[in-house]
């Protein structure tokens, strides 16, 4: 399978007479009404890529879940959306838990995964009655039998096989390959599988794997599907369960300035003739894929100096804001909002305001020089943004709208100077 394309099937933030919009909203204007930097979402567009993933996958098995990764973006107001769409959530804390049944995710369509659950998640997981904890861990399985006796309820439970698929991505974004501290090898795992079969507050509910974020080729997951399904089969021969479900994990890629994405349907239509014929409920938790480009963050430029032979554009948004460029060597798109009021294109660096020279948007962009006060986009910010959004030199962190059917709500709020002391005590 090759790499998909670069075009998606409906720009999100389109340029419309000269200024970039979110739906029937200019982006000068968002910026203007609810200052900089500013997180907006484009909730048509996270709904049309949801439709697309629904669709992709769903020539698949019985049935599908499509469960959204809410550490992608937690806003309330996104997840709200997607579980009335129909969706499921991939959670990973307690917190994140809290989160999803704020926003109406049914409990049985919540998958809780992670390395380090602690027995507290296990507990407030197993009371909301989630569809399955995703066990990374001998030691895992053990306190999950614990807490569940315990409490004297039976802890659903799919083990997280470790395929050893070396994702083609960042070196923090790959999961499958042995060395990486997620999931158990196969055998480990039908020696668990067998520890949950013993016990009688332990149920076997799937199978699960992930094996990278941001991937743009469908053969790993095909090669992690097959030691899946390998696995699966000798847990119906060895052990004598029949698993109910197959969780392909999500990193499907999106498009930036660097490359396509992950041509979906294509592989949709292989998972389904694996799994065809074999009575297994397919699991999907994309993150980026619903909300990357559903996303921009918008920012002002404050000033413009050259010095050592480059041009610096310096932002009011930076690290503290969007860290992967600076953290996994993310390749934003970055344009003007306002197509007027740019000086010449050049070679320059979008930097932040934050001190620390790894603080940059973009490096070497060829860019038409703004002036001081211009907005800039950057693109592809839905997923991975805000949520890793710090107070780092003390700043406040930005608001986040959403654009839906035409109205644009303001769902966070900026962060005021007040809220950086809050919880603090210096008596
Ligand atoms: N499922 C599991 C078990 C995961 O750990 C993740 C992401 C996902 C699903 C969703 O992956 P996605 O579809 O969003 O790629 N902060 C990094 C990405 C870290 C991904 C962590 N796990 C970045 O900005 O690139």
């Amino acid at each position: 399978m090759g790499q998909g394309v670069l075009t998606p099937t409906r720009p999100p933030f389109p340029r419309v007479g000269g200024v970039l919009r979110c739906g029937s909203h200019a982006l000068d204007d968002l910026a203007e009404r609810h200052g900089t930097p500013l997180y907006v979402y484009d909730a048509d567009r996270a709904l049309e890529r949801l439709r697309t993933l629904q669709e992709a996958f769903a020539s698949s098995p019985r049935d599908l879940l499509v469960a959204y990764s809410v550490k992608a973006n937690p806003n309330l107001a996104l997840l709200r959306l997607f579980a009335r769409a129909g969706a499921g959530a991939d959670i990973v804390s307690g917190g994140e838990l809290y989160c999803a049944l704020h926003a109406g995710f049914p409990p049985g369509r919540i998958v809780f995964a992670g390395v380090g659950k602690t027995t507290a998640e296990m507990r407030d997981g197993l009371r909301a009655g989630i569809r399955a904890f995703h066990v990374e861990s001998a030691q895992e399985l053990e306190a999950c039998a614990r807490v569940a006796t315990q409490l004297g309820r039976e802890a659903p439970v799919a083990i997280r096989v470790n395929p050893d698929v070396r994702s083609p991505t960042h070196e923090f974004t790959r999961t499958g390959h042995a060395a990486a501290k997620f999931g158990v090898p196969p055998d480990e795992a039908i020696e668990l599988y067998r520890r949950v079969a013993e016990h009688p507050r332990l149920r076997a509910a799937g199978v699960d794997v992930h094996i990278g974020s941001q991937l743009r080729e469908g053969d790993p997951y095909l090669r992690a599907l097959d030691v899946m399904l390998e696995v699966a089969d000798r847990v119906r021969n060895e052990v004598g369960i029949a698993l109910r479900y197959a969780d392909l994990g999500g990193g499907f890629g999106i498009a930036d300035a660097e490359a396509g994405e992950l041509d979906v349907r294509a592989l949709g239509r292989e998972v389904a003739a694996r799994l065809r014929g074999r009575g297994l409920e397919l699991i999907v938790e994309p993150g980026r894929f619903l909300v990357g480009d559903a996303g921009v963050l918008v920012t002002r430029v404050l000033y413009v100096k050259r010095s050592g032979g480059k041009t610096f554009v310096v932002t009011d948004a930076g690290m503290t804001e969007l860290i992967r460029p600076s953290h996994y060597g993310g390749v934003h798109a970055v344009t003007p909002v306002c197509e007027d009021g740019h000086g010449d294109e050049e070679i320059v660096d979008v930097v932040g305001p934050v001190c620390e020279q790894g603080d940059f948007l973009a490096r070497d962009r060829l860019l038409p020089v703004p002036s001081p006060g211009a907005l800039l986009c950057v693109h592809q910010a839905g997923a991975y943004g805000f949520t890793m959004a710090s107070n780092y030199n003390s700043r406040p962190r930005p608001a986040e709208v959403l654009v839906h059917g035409g109205r644009a709500t303001l769902v966070r709020r900026r962060e005021r100077y007040s809220d950086l002391i809050r919880g603090q005590r210096h008596d």
